[in-house]
């Protein structure tokens, strides 16, 4: 299966997912990496893979619909055929999404469906939640909505910052993202209706 990771910062899920797919018998190859953003770490994670590393910079389009063409347009010529956003901080436009569907996916940083959207390590914190987590999950046009594939929960310590949960977090997501990737790569994961099927894959 050829991968496109879309990024826009440090990229430790990118390189969890690199590392990840080096293993020989893995069936996902990453063909390129793009980001929204020049210059930030990931691209440097994807050159030092021998992975292709393209910019393109949100800045210098119009409007989003104007990006999304350049990025089908990056993803169709590096011969593309799923998606995985990795940190990537920029809204999709329907169509890309729906050109995607069922074939781009993301992770996020809580047990969705609670907290959507941005600032939630910070935001759970103040609800007082007692756990939170991340989320792998199918792209849908409303953002962090899209049918869930896989879940790691940690506990909300007393004395937690937002920093201190995040990283807790992000050790489980460097897990989970490569993992649910593989069952995709294994075609061992099927969209029925709002919810995944998982067939013989074990968390
Ligand atoms: C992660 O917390 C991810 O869940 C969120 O953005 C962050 C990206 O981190 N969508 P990184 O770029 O993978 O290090």
């Amino acid at each position: 299966l050829k991968v496109g990771v879309l990024v826009s910062g440090s990229g430790s899920n990118l390189q969890a997912l690199i590392d990840s797919c080096a293993a020989p018998d893995h069936p996902a190859e990453i063909v390129t990496v793009i980001s929204n953003r020049p210059g930030v770490k990931a691209l440097e994670r994807a050159r030092n893979a021998g992975i292709e590393a393209v910019t393109i910079d949100h800045k210098t389009f119009a409007d989003r619909t104007g990006f999304d063409a350049e990025m089908q347009r990056a993803l169709d010529a590096a011969g593309v055929e799923f998606v995985c956003l990795a940190g990537f901080m920029r809204l999709l436009t329907t169509e890309f999404v729906e050109h995607w569907s069922g074939r781009m996916i993301n992770i996020h940083p809580s047990l969705l469906p609670a907290f959507k959207g941005l600032n939630v390590q910070q935001r759970a914190i103040d609800a007082g939640a007692r756990f939170s987590g991340c989320t792998v999950h199918f792209v849908t046009p409303e953002m962090d909505v899209g049918p869930i594939i896989q879940q790691a929960a940690v506990p909300i310590l007393q004395g937690d910052s937002a920093e201190s949960l995040a990283a807790r977090i992000l050790e489980q997501e460097h897990r989970i993202y490569p993992g649910s990737l593989r069952w995709i790569a294994e075609g061992r994961v099927k969209i029925e209706g709002e919810r995944v099927l998982l067939d013989g894959a074990t968390a």
